[in-house]
């Protein structure tokens, strides 16, 4: 179906506040009805933190791994409507084709993680890495995770750096520590350090990077000698787990299996079974068989929907604290009512646009990335 566009639907396009009144049923109703009379011309992508009432939604879940895969396989879909936060609708963008319309349904989704590092801050590290002698001493490649803006995936396009997620980032570590001295590792430190250590850098060659300090709080001489440096950022939502927990479950369920995302801090960790994205901890517990226990440290949304999936498996959050991300959980059927539904009327909202020269360059560093097998 096509909708055609006139100033009497444009004059019916709604306003956000109009669905803040509405019952859960009327939502979901809603949603569908939008999600129907787009047809081909929509794609919904939803990561796997997001909500139950969204997530049911969604054409396509996924990891931002995958999630930015499908952005680049579905060029018929000329709104790809992205239920995350904004780094991956940026990605998004940057990966489709430039006729796609990439839309976050609340542009105050962001990630407290990605945040933790700006363009700006990055760079200045890398020119005091130059005024030291290092940059001329030996080769640093800059990687960033995926969980990092635009510009900061530009400035590795731009330095023969690379993007990296937590589905890749040992491939991608493995390639990596054969083609330079050093790695530059941003914003998270817990996964970067993880797979360090997966490699065997002892933690004296890994010197964390504070971006308030000169030098990120190191001398030159422990940067000469450092194999990884790491970027002081983390998520707040991982950072709840605490090896204490490990212990704690282990104690009252003997037996119990722990499996957390490698954005945990490193003594969760090793403390744990099994480590890795989100797409890894499902396909985990999908292969788990009847009646096995696992402890799973990763956001509640994702976890609660695998409790009741597999009933017959004792799953459980790691934590008995509410490990929840709140800007993921920003996007409500709300939003999304309300995004489809203009789309319906023939108004673009709350659509992501990388600026050109930026997406250029992010693009170089995602390639990269997906080359990478
Ligand atoms: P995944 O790459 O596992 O989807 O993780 C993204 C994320 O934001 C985890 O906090
Ligand atoms: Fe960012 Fe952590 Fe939320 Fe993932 S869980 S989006 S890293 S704040």
């Amino acid at each position: 179906m096509t909708t055609t566009v006139t100033n009497e639907t444009l004059a019916k396009a709604p306003a956000l506040e109009d669905y803040f009144g509405l019952s859960d049923a009327e939502l979901h109703e809603r949603i569908e009805a939008a999600r129907k009379r787009l047809g081909k011309r929509l794609v919904i992508l939803g990561h796997h933190y997001q909500r139950d009432d969204v997530i049911r939604h969604a054409d396509l879940t996924g990891d931002s791994f995958k999630l930015s895969m499908q952005a680049s396989k579905r060029p018929e879909a000329e709104f790809i409507v992205f239920c995350g936060v904004h780094f991956m609708a940026e990605s998004a963008d940057i990966l489709s084709a430039p006729e796609q319309k990439v839309i976050l349904p609340d542009l105050g989704a962001g990630c407290s993680m990605a945040d933790m590092a700006t363009a700006e801050q990055v760079e200045d590290a890398w020119e005091q890495l130059q005024s030291v002698g290092i940059l001329d001493d030996f080769k640093v490649m800059p990687i960033t995770y995926m969980n990092s803006s635009a510009a900061i995936k530009a400035f590795c396009g731009k330095h023969d750096g690379v993007v990296c997620t937590s589905s890749n980032a040992a491939p991608l570590f493995d390639k990596s520590l054969k083609e330079a001295d050093k790695l530059f590792f941003f914003p998270d430190q817990h996964l970067g350090r993880n797979t360090g250590v997966r490699f065997g850098i002892p933690l004296e060659q890994m010197r964390l990077w504070d971006p308030d300090k000169e030098l990120g709080g190191n001398t030159a001489e422990e940067l000469r000698d450092a194999r990884l440096i790491l970027w002081k950022g983390h998520c707040s939502v991982h950072g709840r787990f605490r090896p204490w927990h490990v212990d704690q479950v282990r104690a009252e369920v003997p037996g119990i299996k722990v499996l957390v995302h490698p954005e945990c801090i490193k003594e969760v960790v090793e403390k744990s079974d099994l480590n890795g994205s989100t797409e890894f901890i499902i396909k985990t517990l999908e292969a788990a068989p009847a009646g096995s226990s696992w402890a799973v440290g990763t956001e509640v949304n994702l976890v609660n929907r695998l409790v009741a999936r597999f009933p017959e498996k004792h799953i459980r959050l790691l934590s008995p604290d509410l490990c929840m991300c709140a800007t993921m959980y920003r996007i409500a059927p709300q939003n999304l009512a309300w995004t489809l539904e203009s789309l319906v009327a023939g108004r673009v909202v709350n659509q992501i646009v990388v600026p050109a020269e930026i997406a250029r360059w992010a693009r170089v560093a995602l390639d990269r990335m997906l080359a990478i097998k």
